[in-house]
């Protein structure tokens, strides 16, 4: 599977069943339980989708909540003192094994802070729950910084990202 990809909601014409990520559990629910999810409004799912339909990655979106606690102090002077601050939630996000290597994780972010800036209730931040070491370090790859709470809860300020995809975008003419 290479670029270009097409990312949208997921879709009953969308064929989940030929999707691996190489995480078993990431891929169970692709397979099992997501339409669940989506159909009782806990989580909304995007797909990628390649030249000819197959999907080459997910990642499902949710409402949350960012406590301020959990910013750094520095972060936290800057804003007003409320006790949660608006967040979306990446609850899951996974590339296909034939898809890695491409882009489309990073994709997937820029993606899911397009949506957040769009969405009309204010969002401050992207949260994600990284599974592992690894993707603990693409996250701070991309960009998120570790909560206080935890150590694999990451955070992402969607108006920093959205300023870099304008700079970036005008930097290259597009
Ligand atoms: C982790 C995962 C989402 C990465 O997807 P991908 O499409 O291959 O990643 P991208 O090509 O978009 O990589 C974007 C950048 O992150 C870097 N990156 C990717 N994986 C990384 C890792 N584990 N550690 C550090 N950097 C990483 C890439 O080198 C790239 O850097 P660059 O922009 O400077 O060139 C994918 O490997 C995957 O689905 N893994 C299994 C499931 C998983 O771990 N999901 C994470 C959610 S818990």
């Amino acid at each position: 599977m290479t670029p270009p990809f097409v990312v949208e909601p997921l879709g009953a014409g969308h064929d989940r069943r030929g999707f691996t990520c190489g995480a078993e559990p990431l891929d169970r629910y692709f397979h099992e339980r997501v339409t669940q999810d989506i159909r009782r409004r806990i989580a909304n799912c995007f797909v990628a989708v390649d030249g000819v339909g197959a999907v080459a990655g997910y990642y499902t979106l949710s409402a949350a909540g960012l406590p301020m606690t959990d910013l750094p102090e520095e972060e936290a002077k800057r804003l007003p003192r409320y006790p949660l601050l608006p967040a979306c939630r990446i609850g899951r996000l996974a590339v296909a094994t034939t898809a890695s290597g491409h882009g489309l994780g990073a994709a997937f972010v820029v993606d899911a802070v397009t949506r957040a800036m769009r969405a009309e209730p204010a969002i401050f931040a992207l949260l994600v729950d990284a599974k592992d070491e690894a993707a603990a370090r693409f996250y701070a790859h991309l960009g998120f910084r570790p909560l206080a709470s935890r150590k694999s809860g990451f955070y992402l300020p969607v108006a920093e990202v959205a300023r870099q995809v304008v700079a970036t975008r005008q930097a290259s003419g597009r």
